[in-house]
């Protein structure tokens, strides 16, 4: 097939490890006998200095464009300083609010190999552990309006959701966790936020149409700890945007490595936005040592959900297993007995395994 692939470098480590997933890529479509072109375009910080703005009309209608988008990461210290309406992340937003992306598929999956790097004991981890957490993300806080009183001494931001916004998303964890095993649970702060309240009366209506799935609904702070306590209890979570971006990055930590974790933006259509979930490590970038699986795995959902090329997903995610078996790691996931290579490297040896 011929896909058309936006890439969004962003910056510090981006540019390092999306050269690494796209050389994956690269080598699939000359496995597989596909053709993809990538096409680059700049994302927050390189944007703001390339133009003046962290995401241009150009590059929207690009991404807009394409069959699917990689990112890489956005921002950092160089542009700390700058107005908070142009600041790198706004770009991101401004993203995924313009691409209408408004499911995040965020999976949570401990590697056999990467066992070790859990914090969690090991008796907590015995029980396999495959969490689908599904965050909505263009609404909630993160769009609402802002206010800061002119003597800058108060401030609001307003949290705010509708019921299509709600039932388009748990439409999606529905159906996914009826595909998966069977369980979804509900993620909200009913017993204050009136937006949860209507979350969850939203949710509870749509339960009566898929009898097969079986519901929970759990109050987030509760949530954040039952992860800890008990992650193999877990399926599907769906959750609003700003309390899933709090619990993914803990579902990271218990899957060893925020390196190594991948997501999905996907909105009505197949057109996706694709990242890996950390940041863009200023204090790594440019030595060689930042860890492109998750950006390499991120492109593997990217083959799944956009362009329906689900054994050559499949290709990459064995891939990456096996170069973990053979004991390869980035230093983020270095343990003793293992051995440590660089980014390069790394995505040299998944794309040799293709
Ligand atoms: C994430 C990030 C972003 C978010 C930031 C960079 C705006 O933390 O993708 O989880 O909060 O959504
Ligand atoms: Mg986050």
């Amino acid at each position: 097939m011929e896909a058309r692939i936006v890439t969004l470098p962003g910056d510090y480590i981006g540019p390092e490890i999306m050269r690494e997933a796209v050389k994956v890529l690269t080598r699939v479509a000359e496995k597989y006998g596909h053709s993809f072109t990538f096409e680059e375009h700049a994302l927050g910080g390189a944007s703001i200095d390339a133009y003046g703005e962290p995401l241009t009309t150009e590059t929207l209608a690009a991404c807009n464009a394409a069959d699917a988008v990689l990112m890489g990461s956005v921002g950092g210290p160089k542009w700390d300083g700058v107005p908070a309406n142009v600041r790198p992340e706004k770009g991101l937003l401004a993203l995924r609010k313009g691409m209408q992306v408004y499911a995040n598929l965020r999976p949570c999956r401990i590697h056999p190999q990467l066992a070790g790097a859990c914090p969690l004991r090991p008796d907590i981890i015995r029980e396999p552990i495959d969490i689908m957490i599904l965050r909505e993300l263009t609404g909630d806080i993160y769009f609402g309006k802002r206010f800061r009183s002119e003597d800058r001494t108060q401030a609001t931001d307003e949290m705010a959701y509708s019921v299509a916004e709600v039932e388009r998303l748990a439409r999606i964890g529905f159906e996914m966790a009826g595909k998966r095993r069977g369980k979804l649970c509900s993620v909200d702060k009913a017993n204050v936020l009136e937006c949860s309240r209507l979350w969850r009366e939203t949710v509870q209506r749509l339960s009566k149409e898929y009898p097969q799935v079986e519901v929970s609904y759990m109050y987030v702070d509760n949530a954040a700890m039952q992860l800890i306590l008990r992650p193999s209890q877990f399926d599907v979570m769906i959750t609003g945007n700003l309390f899933g971006d709090i619990l993914s990055d803990e579902s990271a930590a218990i899957a060893g490595s925020l390196g190594m974790m991948p997501s999905a933006s996907l909105g009505d259509g197949t057109r996706g936005l694709y990242e890996p979930i950390h940041g863009s490590a200023p204090d790594i970038a440019g030595r060689d040592i930042a860890n492109p699986l998750g950006t390499i795995l991120s492109g593997a959902l990217l083959l799944r959900h956009s362009l329906g090329l689900e054994q050559e997903a499949a290709a990459i995610e064995k891939a990456v297993s096996e170069v973990l078996d053979a004991g390869y790691r980035t230093p983020d996931i270095y343990s003793e007995g293992t051995e440590k290579v660089g980014c390069i490297r790394m995505g040299d040896l998944v794309t040799e395994r293709i």
